[in-house]
């Protein structure tokens, strides 16, 4: 494209700096995923037999697309384009592409809907923690009922509605749209360079804590923290044929790396043409597995078995994804000296690991409505601060017929791995595997192994498609169905169905009026 091109745009956002950029794209990467769903699903898929897939699911599935995403989403931004609809028109000149590409902003926004609400939960816990709330409560179905009270499930002595719940979910949706407002530089990449180093150093803290408690209790030695990491890192071959075991693994690797959502792309278009890919990308893979493996891993796992023993850390896994982080872990801190500071850090660090990653979640619809209706930035993040608020309560007031459990599904689940197939076929076979590879090397710090040329051209699509196959047929079907859910719960899955679809529909008719404005067609010509 020619300079004059580049003119009629006025300038875009762009990151500070390259460690700015890359603690922003970790942030995004690093959330609740890495503390409280990998120890979860690590400890349900047999641990050690879940490192296997995991670690082949990310060389073969997480940076392929961590690659491609970066790719995908630098080469939009100089064309004015933060979001998939504007990426993907340029990629495939067909009027289909700018709604598919609706699915990426789609997608991150239904996210934001239901993920900051589990973060005020984080954020409700630390002071709970600090001030010693839960102190007293000895056991799992005593922190159980804590949370559900708090919830406003039930009613019990500690709460007696979800006025606690509610007040903590306003602060933390508040603090998000600050953010935003604030924008990428000023916003965004400020509050990854603090909270960053944050997560890291307590992040650290509690691992040396958990590897310097040995046995706690002398009358069961085997309840001990080494054997809490013998359970991950002694490996298991006999699950490698397990189908359960690789669609958890790879599950999460998509999760936790925040790919097939739409939001690295946006990430990637506030970078300059030629600023690295791959280096970078690596980078904040690599910054990623580290929490996650290293540092989520070593603190939940260890500590539960260490103090409940291994048989008894996997009965609490199978319970959910909130049972090692919000339930036993709660206990454990009370038989520790300094418990209440080290639950507060604890609890602190999931908030922080949460509000980085949640306001890369919004920041696709944020550049959406910047770029393609000319909304200023703080008027854009209080409609998006609005319509996230109004669509919240649902999620917040039906918490208890599974009004969250089923987005989640069909967002982080399943969406997620219908998106990666649309972009992946987008990019690596309408634009072209040679054109695709030619646009992720530019500028790039660091050769890009050749072997992922035909990891990315023929292993990754074959995988995603084997992986959506596989989800429809063994979950998919059964979530469809609602096999299991009482009868009483219908209506309120139906209504979460209704809203997804809302919100898909929304964006589509969105794109539409977007690109009936002359100017804006006018300007997406390249040359
Ligand atoms: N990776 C984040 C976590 O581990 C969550 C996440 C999933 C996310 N998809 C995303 C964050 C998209 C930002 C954008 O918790």
């Amino acid at each position: 494209m020619t300079k004059q091109n580049h003119a009629t745009h006025k300038p875009r956002e762009k990151w500070g700096t390259r460690i700015g950029l890359v603690l922003a794209v970790a942030g995004n990467a690093i959330g609740l995923g890495n503390f409280l769903r990998f120890p979860v699903q690590c400890v349900n898929n047999g641990g050690g037999a879940f490192m296997i897939p995991y670690i082949v699911a990310f060389v073969l599935l997480g940076i392929p697309l961590m690659w491609i995403e970066w790719g995908i989403g630098r080469f939009g931004g100089k064309y004015g384009h933060g979001t998939t609809p504007g990426m993907f028109h340029y990629l495939w000149k067909h009027p289909m592409a700018k709604y598919l590409g609706a699915i990426g902003i789609a997608i991150p926004f239904g996210l934001v809907v239901y993920y900051t609400y589990i973060e005020s939960w984080t954020l409700a816990y630390s002071v709970f923690s600090f001030t010693g709330k839960y102190f007293g409560i000895q056991n799992h179905q005593g922190m159980v009922d804590f949370l559900s009270a708090y919830q406003g499930k039930t009613v019990n002595s500690y709460f007696n509605g979800i006025g606690t719940a509610y007040l903590f979910f306003l602060i933390t949706l508040g603090l998000n749209v600050w953010i935003l407002a604030r924008g990428i530089s000023k916003g965004i990449e400020l509050l990854c360079n603090i909270a960053l180093p944050m997560i890291f150093i307590f992040g650290v803290i509690l691992l040396i804590r958990v590897f310097t408690l040995g046995a706690p209790d002398p009358a069961f030695p085997e309840r001990n923290v080494w054997n809490g990491l013998g359970f991950i890192w002694n490996p298991d071959f006999r699950a490698l044929t397990s189908a359960k075991v690789w669609l958890a693994a790879t599950g999460q690797i998509f999760f936790t790396l925040s790919v097939g959502f739409g939001a690295i792309q946006t990430y990637a278009s506030y970078l300059s043409e030629k600023d690295d890919v791959v280096l970078n990308g690596l980078a904040a893979s690599s910054a990623n597995e580290f929490a996650e493996v290293i540092l989520g891993g070593s603190i939940a796992i260890p500590v539960t078995v260490a103090f409940f023993g291994l048989a008894q850390t996997q009965q609490i896994a199978t319970a959910g994804s909130f049972d090692l982080g919000f339930f036993a872990m709660p206990i454990i801190f009370q038989k520790l000296p300094w418990g209440q500071f080290f639950g507060t850090i604890w609890f602190f660090l999931l908030f922080l690991a949460g509000i980085t990653s949640s306001v890369a979640m919004a920041q696709p619809v944020m550049a959406f409505l910047q770029e393609e209706f000319k909304i200023e930035r703080k008027k854009a993040a209080l409609i998006i601060g609005s319509v996230a608020f109004f669509l919240m309560q649902p999620v917040i007031f039906f918490l208890k017929f599974g009004f969250l459990d089923e987005m989640d599904f069909w967002i982080g689940t399943f969406g997620l791995v219908v998106f990666a197939i649309i972009e992946v076929i987008i990019f690596i076979w309408v634009f072209g595997s040679k054109n695709a590879w030619k646009e992720i090397t530019l500028g790039a710090d660091m050769p890009l192994p050749k072997i992922f040329y035909p990891i990315m051209k023929y292993i990754l699509p074959a995988y995603l498609a084997i992986l959506l196959g596989c989800w429809f047929f063994q979950d998919g079907m059964k979530v469809l169905t609602m096999q299991g859910v009482p009868p009483e719960n219908y209506p309120y899955i139906w209504f979460a169905r209704f809203l997804l679809l809302g919100i898909l529909g929304a964006f589509v008719v969105l794109v539409r009026i977007a690109w009936q404005k002359p100017h804006l067609i006018q300007r997406r010509i390249p040359s």
